[in-house]
């Protein structure tokens, strides 16, 4: 039956032989390129199975049919296997690599550093605390000043040495009578004229002047200013008061003392002198701002009659109060926005 030596006579057993060594190849191949070789060995053409089937030509016509149905189901067992093979390989690969590239999403990520608030922020808040704690409101005013508010409304002459381009930024076109504020002092005016009366303001903000940049000057900074409108107001009210802010803010043993000074929207002006219990040197007096009581000329600007309210006022620099408070030695390091300088005074929210 059979016409080349290579091919094997058709018969139960050669096919039985043909079929099982197939399946042995299949279910033994654990990679798709071990199965892609079984194919090519058991199923593709010149595979036994394949030999075998070739051979049909040579069987009886009366036996075509009985070794045709015997060499197509081994054929199709064949096929059958490799498809089933192929997509458990496929499963278990595709398993593996997911196994392989697996992310853990519950492990904790690089902790992000938290920044830290800075200190002139916080100590513009603790100095509000202060005043909101005694009943007092905080007001505002714009940093681009009308010179009117920054100068004129506060009784400075026409001349006064304030004005002068060294000292303070005019903003173009000059004629328009913009300044960058020189202190908030201006915002005593604008209280005045927005506000009923009795007056207790305290007005936290930035000021500008053309000082150089070094260690204890920015052209930058930050003042408080108060204001009291109120009828019968004395200095005794402007001392108690800033007594009381300075021992909050320095500790039970500080105190103030008054100098006698000169500002054209106070009188009587005074130098405000801080006792400082703790300060680093030792304690001892150091200059903190100016106050008085407000010029008559000042409420008359205003609309407020002096014979019938008296008030006070105060300012001091937030930068300065900081650098004797906490011992900075350069008060560039508070204009600078190093997070490491911040982080000294705490992570306070
Ligand atoms: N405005 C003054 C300054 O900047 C300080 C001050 C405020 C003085 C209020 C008296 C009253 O120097």
């Amino acid at each position: 039956m059979s016409d080349a030596p290579d091919s094997p006579d058709i018969t139960p057993a050669a096919v039985d032989a043909a079929l099982d060594a197939a399946l042995a190849a299949i279910a033994g191949a654990t990679t798709t390129a071990e199965l892609k070789a079984a194919r090519g060995a058991h199923s593709a053409e010149g595979s036994p199975l394949a030999k075998l089937n070739a051979q049909l030509r040579n069987v009886p016509n009366d036996r075509k049919a009985e070794f045709g149905k015997l060499i197509g189901q081994a054929r199709g067992r064949v096929t059958q296997a490799l498809a089933a093979r192929e997509e458990e390989l496929a499963a278990a690969e595709t398993a593996a690599r997911l196994e392989a590239e697996r992310v853990d999403i519950t492990a904790l990520g690089q902790h992000a550093r938290v920044g830290a608030r800075h200190p002139i922020s916080l100590l513009q808040e603790e100095v509000a605390d202060i005043f909101v704690g005694m009943g007092w409101e905080i007001a505002e005013g714009p940093e681009l000043e009308h010179e009117w508010f920054n100068f004129d409304a506060l009784n400075f002459d026409e001349d006064h040495p304030a004005r002068q381009m060294q000292d303070t930024f005019f903003v173009d076109p000059v004629a328009r009578h913009l300044v960058m504020r020189t202190h908030t002092s201006p915002v005593q005016v604008r209280s005045m004229l927005e506000r009923d009366l009795p007056i207790y303001v305290l007005c936290p903000g930035r000021v500008y002047r053309t000082d150089e940049y070094d260690a204890t000057h920015l052209p930058v900074f930050t003042q408080f200013e108060g204001l009291v409108v109120d009828k019968g107001i004395t200095m005794a009210n402007l001392k108690g008061t800033l007594d009381h802010a300075a021992k909050v803010l320095f500790g039970a043993e500080a105190k103030t003392r008054f100098r006698t000074n000169y500002f054209p929207f106070t009188e009587p002006s005074a130098e405000l002198d801080l006792w400082h219990p703790t300060f680093k040197g030792g304690a001892q007096w150091i200059e903190w701002g100016g106050c008085g009581m407000v010029n008559p000329n000042v409420l008359r600007a205003a609309g407020i009659d002096p014979e019938v309210y008296s008030g006070f006022a105060f300012g001091m620099g937030i930068e300065r109060t900081l650098m004797f408070r906490s011992d900075v030695q350069d008060m560039r390091d508070m204009a600078e926005g190093d997070v490491r300088f911040s982080e000294q005074f705490g992570m306070v929210v």
